[in-house]
C-alpha cells in the first residue's frame, strides 16, 4: 500500500512522523507533502529522515515538478492521508480551494482521502466546521477521530488528533478488508436492530439517546455482502437502507419490540445493536405540558428487554446483543450475557466521541461463554466485515454442533 501523507500547521504535526514510522512497521510505502504552515512547527528533514524520501513543498517548485509533480503523487498514492487535519484545511477542502500543493493533491487524486483532525475544541464544535466536515463525508472522505482530552491551548475538550497508533490501525484494517466474504452466511436469516428509539413525553418531547445508526447499518450492510438475507428493524435515524436490506421503520422502544417478535421466529441470527430506551414515560400527554412549577417530574415505566424476550422463545435464533459501557467493560458485558442467555456480546466503551455512539470509528471486545476476542479502533464499516466473519463462525460451529 502507498500512503501519502499530508501535514498541515497544527501543534500536532509533532505525532505525525511517529504515523509514518508505525505505517513502515506494517510494510507501507509513505511519502510526505506539508504546508508552508506545517514547515513552521516542524521542519521537513524530519520526515526526510524517517520516510528516505524527498518531502513535498512547493507545488511550483520546478525541480519537484520534473521529478514527482502534484499529479503524479495524486496518482501514486493508494491512500491520501491528511494528519493533523486542521480547520482550516478542512474548510479549504470543502471550498475546493487550490493554491497550494496539498490542496491541489486533493482536488486531482481519485485515491481514499481520509483526514484526522486536531484543533481547540471550540474549533471542533463550531457550526461551519462541523458542516464542513458532514461535506466532506458526503464525498466519501474518511474522518478519524478527534479524541478528547487536554489540548495544547490549555483547554479540556474534543479535537486532540487520535493517537498514531489508532490512525495507522484504521489505514491498514480500513485498506485490507471492506467487503465481506461472499457466501459466508449465504441462504441465513439475519434480524438486525439499529439506531435510537424515542419515548414521547407530549406531542412536542422525547427521551432519546446519541445513537446514529451506523454501527447497526454497517452490520447489516457486511450481512448483505456475505450473502445473508437482512431485516433492518431501525429507530429515528437518517442513514440510506442498504440495497437489499428489508427495512422496517419504527419510533419507541414499543414498536421496536412489536416488530421485532413478529418477525424473531424466521431469524437464524438476531444481532441487537439498537440502543433500546430503558424506559418510557408512564403517561404521555396528549398536548403540549406547559411550563408551571420550577421542578417537573415524570414518572418512567420500564420497557421490555426485546433481546432477552427473543433469547427466550423456545425455538429461538443465534441471539447477539450489544453492550454500551462507561466502566468495566468486561464484568458488565459478561453480566448481560448471562442475565440475557446470549450466544454472543459485542462490547465497547460508550461516552467519548472516538467509539460508540454517533462516532465513525469504533473498538470493541466481544465475549461468549467460553472465549472472547479484540477488535482495535478500525471504521464501522471495516470493524463489521470482522464481526461478521466471527459471528458466521460461532454461527456454523454452533449448528454443526446442533446436528451431531
Ligand atoms: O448507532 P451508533 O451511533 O453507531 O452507535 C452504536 C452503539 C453505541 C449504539 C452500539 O454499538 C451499541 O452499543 N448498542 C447497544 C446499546 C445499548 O442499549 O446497550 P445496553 O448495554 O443498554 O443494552 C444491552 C443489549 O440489550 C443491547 O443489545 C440492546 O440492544 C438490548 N436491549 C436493551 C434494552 C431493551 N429494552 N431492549 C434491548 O433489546
Amino acid at each position: 500500500m502507498k500512503v501519502l501523507l499530508g501535514v498541515t500547521g497544527g501543534i500536532a504535526c509533532y505525532k505525525s512522523p511517529e504515523i509514518v514510522r508505525r505505517l513502515a512497521d506494517h510494510g507501507v510505502e509513505v511519502q510526505v507533502v506539508m504546508t508552508q504552515s506545517a514547515c513552521e512547527f516542524i521542519k521537513p528533514l524530519v520526515f526526510q529522515a524517517v520516510t528516505g524520501n524527498p518531502v513535498h513543498l512547493d507545488l511550483l517548485d520546478e525541480d519537484a515538478e520534473a521529478g514527482m509533480g502534484h499529479i503524479e503523487l495524486a496518482r501514486w498514492a493508494d491512500v491520501f492521508l491528511i494528519a493533523p487535519a486542521t480547520a482550516n484545511t478542512i474548510a479549504r477542502m470543502t471550498a475546493g480551494i487550490a493554491d497550494d500543493l496539498l490542496s491541489t493533491i486533493c482536488l486531482a487524486t481519485t485515491a481514499k482521502q481520509v483526514i484526522a483532525p486536531a484543533m481547540n475544541s471550540m474549533m471542533w464544535h463550531h457550526p461551519a466546521t462541523s458542516a464542513n466536515l458532514e461535506t466532506l463525508k458526503s464525498r466519501g472522505v474518511e474522518v478519524l477521530g478527534p479524541d478528547e482530552g487536554s489540548q495544547a491551548c490549555g483547554e479540556t475538550g474534543v479535537g486532540r488528533m487520535l493517537e498514531p497508533d489508532d490512525i495507522v490501525t484504521a489505514i491498514v484494517e480500513g485498506n485490507n478488508t471492506t467487503v465481506a466474504e461472499p457466501g459466508l452466511l449465504a441462504g441465513v436469516n439475519v434480524l438486525i436492530t439499529a439506531g435510537p428509539t424515542r419515548e414521547d413525553i407530549d406531542p412536542v418531547r422525547f427521551i432519546s439517546n446519541h445513537s446514529s445508526g451506523k454501527m447497526g447499518f454497517a452490520l447489516a450492510q457486511a450481512a448483505l455482502e456475505a450473502g445473508a438475507r437482512v431485516t433492518l428493524v431501525a429507530g429515528p435515524v437518517r442513514l440510506p437502507t442498504p440495497a437489499k436490506a428489508d427495512r422496517v421503520d419504527v419510533i419507541s422502544a414499543r414498536d421496536m419490540h412489536r416488530e421485532v417478535m413478529q418477525r424473531a421466529g424466521d431469524a437464524d441470527i438476531f444481532i441487537s445493536v439498537a440502543a433500546v430506551a430503558d424506559y418510557r414515560v408512564t403517561e404521555q400527554a396528549d398536548s403540549k405540558i406547559k411550563k408551571s412549577a420550577d421542578d417537573m417530574v415524570l414518572t418512567l415505566t420500564r420497557n421490555a428487554d426485546i433481546l432477552a424476550d427473543v433469547a427466550a422463545l423456545a425455538s429461538r435464533p443465534m441471539c447477539v446483543g450489544f453492550a454500551a459501557e462507561t466502566e468495566n467493560l468486561e464484568t458488565y458485558a459478561r453480566g448481560k450475557l448471562q442475565r440475557k442467555k446470549l450466544d454472543m456480546i459485542i462490547a465497547n466503551l460508550v461516552g467519548g466521541t472516538a467509539t460508540g455512539f454517533n462516532s465513525d470509528q469504533n473498538a470493541v471486545e466481544v465475549f461468549w461463554p467460553e472465549g472472547g476476542q479484540s477488535f482495535s479502533s478500525r471504521s464501522k464499516q471495516s470493524l463489521s466485515v470482522d464481526l461478521i466473519s466471527l459471528i458466521a463462525s460461532r454461527y456454523q460451529r454452533q449448528n454443526t454442533k446442533d446436528r451431531s
